[in-house]
Order: C-alpha cells, then sequence, then structure tokens
C-alpha cells in the first residue's frame, strides 16, 4: 500500500525520535532505582531528572508527580484511593462523558454501595455549571472528577471555573488531562487537585502516565509492596518509559504556533466536507474543541462502513463506537450527549496531528466524500 494517513492521534501517537533515544538510554542504566548501589543510584538520578522535567510540563511540583502504568492507571489511582480513603461514605460527583477508564470505575463502585451522581451534558457537550453549583450544596460529593478534554468530540471543560466552585465547596477536584496534555496549556487544568495524563498521547511510550497529586488528600495507594513514589504506588518504576516520557515533555510538547496550524487544518476539513456533502453533522462544532480533533455523523452511514473503506485506501481514523463480541455499540458519550443510538453509530473520529500536511486532509477528504456520495447514489437507486 502506498499511502499510509494517519489521522487517528487521540487514539496513540508514533513514538516521537527523541523519546526512542532517550529510552534506549534509559535501557542500558538498567538498575532497580531503589537499590541503593551505584547502578541503583544512576537509575534513580535518571529518574529523578525526568521527574523534574516532566513536572515542567505538568506545571506541578516534582514531588507531586506520581508515575503510573498510563492514563487508566491514574484515573483509577485518584478515584479508588479516594474511596479507599473515605470507606463506604464516599460521595462521588463526575460526568455523564468520561472515558471508559472512569465511567467503568463508576459503574463498580455504584454497586459496591457508593453514591455516585454524573454531571448531563447536552448535545452541545457543554456541562451546566449552574448544576454543578446545585449538585456541589445538595449532593456534598467529596470528589468532583471532570476530564480536561473529551477524547471523542474534542470538546473542552472549564477546569479553572469547575475547580473554584469545588474548593468553595469544600470538594476536591480530579481531572483526566490525558487528552489535554500537549493540546492545552497547564493552566487549562493547574487548578486542579489531581490530573491523570499518559505518555503515548504526546509522542511518549505506552504504558507510562502520572497522577499529580497536590497536597495531602489522604489517598490510598492501590498498588502495595514498595515504598516506590514516596509510598503512594508500589512497584519497581518503568524507568525506561518514564525517561521516554520525560523526553517527549522536553521536546515533543508543541508550540502555540503549530497548533494553531492544526487547528487551521482542522477547520479547513471541516469546511470543505461541509460544502461537498449538507448531510455531515460536525458534533459539538460551537463548542471550544481541542484543534486536533472532530467528530464527523454521516447521516444514513454506519461509521464501521466507512472505518473498512478508508482502512483500505490507507487512511486510518476511528469510529465513535466499540465493537464487543463482534457487535458495534454506539458510544456512551455520545449516546450521553443526547444522540440516539442510529446517530451514534454514525459518528467517526477524526484526529489530526503536529505533522499532519494539508495533502494528507485534502486525500482523506476526497476519499471519504467519493464514497459516501457512491454509497448514497446506491442507496437512492
Ligand atoms: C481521556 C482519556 N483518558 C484516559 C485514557 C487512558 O490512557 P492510557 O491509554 O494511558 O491508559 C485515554 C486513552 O485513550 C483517554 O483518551
Amino acid at each position: 500500500m502506498d499511502t499510509f494517513i494517519y489521522l487517528d492521534n487521540n487514539a496513540t501517537t508514533p513514538l516521537g525520535t527523541h523519546a526512542r533515544q532517550a529510552m534506549m538510554e534509559g535501557l542500558s542504566e538498567w538498575g532497580n532505582p531503589s537499590s541503593a548501589h551505584r547502578l541503583g543510584r544512576k537509575a534513580r538520578e535518571l529518574m529523578e531528572k525526568a521527574r523534574d522535567s516532566v513536572a515542567t510540563a505538568l506545571g506541578a511540583k516534582p514531588t507531586e508527580v506520581i508515575f503510573t502504568s498510563g492514563g487508566s492507571e491514574a484515573n483509577g489511582l485518584a478515584l479508588m484511593g479516594s474511596y479507599f480513603s473515605k470507606g463506604d461514605h464516599f460521595r462521588l460527583l463526575t460526568s455523564s462523558v468520561e472515558h471508559s477508564s472512569v465511567r467503568d470505575l463508576t459503574r463498580w463502585l455504584e454497586g459496591r454501595g457508593v453514591e455516585v451522581r454524573a454531571l448531563p451534558t447536552n448535545r452541545q457537550g457543554t456541562l451546566d455549571l449552574g448544576v454543578l453549583e446545585e449538585q456541589l450544596k445538595n449532593f456534598r460529593p467529596h470528589l468532583v472528577s471532570v476530564m480536561a478534554a473529551n477524547n471523542e468530540t474534542g470538546v473542552i471543560y472549564p477546569i479553572p471555573e469547575i475547580a473554584a466552585r469545588c474548593h468553595a465547596a469544600g470538594a476536591l477536584l480530579h481531572t483526566d488531562a490525558v487528552q489535554a496534555l500537549g493540546k492545552l496549556p497547564a493552566s487549562h487544568w493547574q487548578a486542579a487537585d489531581m490530573v491523570s495524563v499518559s505518555a503515548h498521547k504526546i509522542r511518549g511510550p505506552k504504558g507510562v502516565g502520572v497522577l499529580v497529586l497536590k497536597g495531602d488528600p489522604g489517598l490510598f495507594p492501590t498498588h502495595f509492596g514498595g515504598s516506590q513514589e514516596t509510598k503512594r504506588r508500589g512497584g519497581t518504576e518503568n524507568t525506561p518509559g518514564i525517561i521516554g516520557f520525560a523526553a517527549a515533555c522536553d521536546a515533543e510538547i508543541p508550540s502555540a504556533e503549530t497548533l494553531a496550524q492544526v487547528e487551521t487544518l482542522r477547520d479547513r476539513m471541516e469546511r470543505l466536507l461541509a460544502e461537498q456533502d449538507p448531510e455531515i453533522e460536525i458534533i459539538a462544532k460551537n463548542t471550544p474543541r481541542l484543534g486536533n480533533t472532530s467528530c464527523l455523523r454521516v447521516v444514513g452511514i454506519p461509521s464501521e462502513i466507512l472505518l473498512g473503506i478508508l482502512d483500505m485506501q490507507g487512511i486510518a481514523v476511528s469510529a465513535g463506537s466499540a465493537c464487543s463480541s463482534g457487535s458495534i455499540s454506539p458510544s456512551p458519550v455520545l449516546l450521553a450527549m443526547g444522540l440516539t443510538r442510529e446517530e451514534a453509530k454514525e459518528c467517526l473520529r477524526v484526529s489530526l496531528g503536529p505533522s499532519s500536511t494539508a495533502e494528507e486532509v485534502d486525500t482523506f477528504v476526497k476519499v471519504v466524500i467519493s464514497h459516501i456520495h457512491r454509497i448514497r447514489s446506491r442507496k437512492r437507486s
């Protein structure tokens, strides 16, 4: 296959050259960072240097950085650690559009009798801050968990405003900033008490993430057995991965200028699509969104059909639906925003990256539009 156009950067990103090189060095320093001898001390030195870089990118202090195995574990540590510390009286307020690592955990907590409420969103993906205030007053949650930006629609949630309201009501705020890192400035999530991020969304390695933990909210660890990460997360640290994450933080976070170029490309793609097919709906179009993300609903055509065709043509995008046990189920996020099951199954997610080009976007538009028109004309005949 000649072409390969990768427009699925919210799923993962290619490993950057800086991260790859740093990881090779990290693999050579194979000591256990908890060992007292020189090999261990060298590994620890590299890891602490990496912690400084990651902390700088996150706008946090190095002592606030807890390394984890990724964004899912960071979310789990924030929510489960809070539940373990508060016990069965724990009250959790979240949103209806969280990533599955939060959503599935909240269901499990509910099954154990924990009181969980989810803030609704409208079709534009926005949360009503008045409803948040009401819930803070009446439900009095210990913890609020609202993502900084949504992975499927790109909708950005106003974390500074949410944090101010949570703190005024005496609640802590956790935010899943996995999609925000590298796409929004640190000031967007800094007011939260706990912040989850993941290395592989910014050209770092898979299997490494961070939970930023501010102050001492009495979080219980979810992994025991060692005093790593100042007893907040047991287990020998993934030093090559951590070093790779730091290199990605130092070298791969796009400048504001690059982010603006990506957004211009995304907007051009949406404009071209709308011009050529009036039956393409751009989900949450008028809501503040990540500049790289587009959630497209192609009316009347299930996304898995287009996904398969595009894949055969060498174009990688993703569907707003998940395939489990051979059946396509619509995305819970899109359903929570008020789309019907049929509408949600018609959504494709296109996520650009800093290296996406105008030629790639134009090829995607040309290919997708030609297949949409072909499928529509066949349906009509
Ligand atoms: C918003 C969001 N949160 C959490 C995660 C999970 O991160 P990880 O793959 O590092 O476990 C993802 C990954 O897609 C995500 O998009």
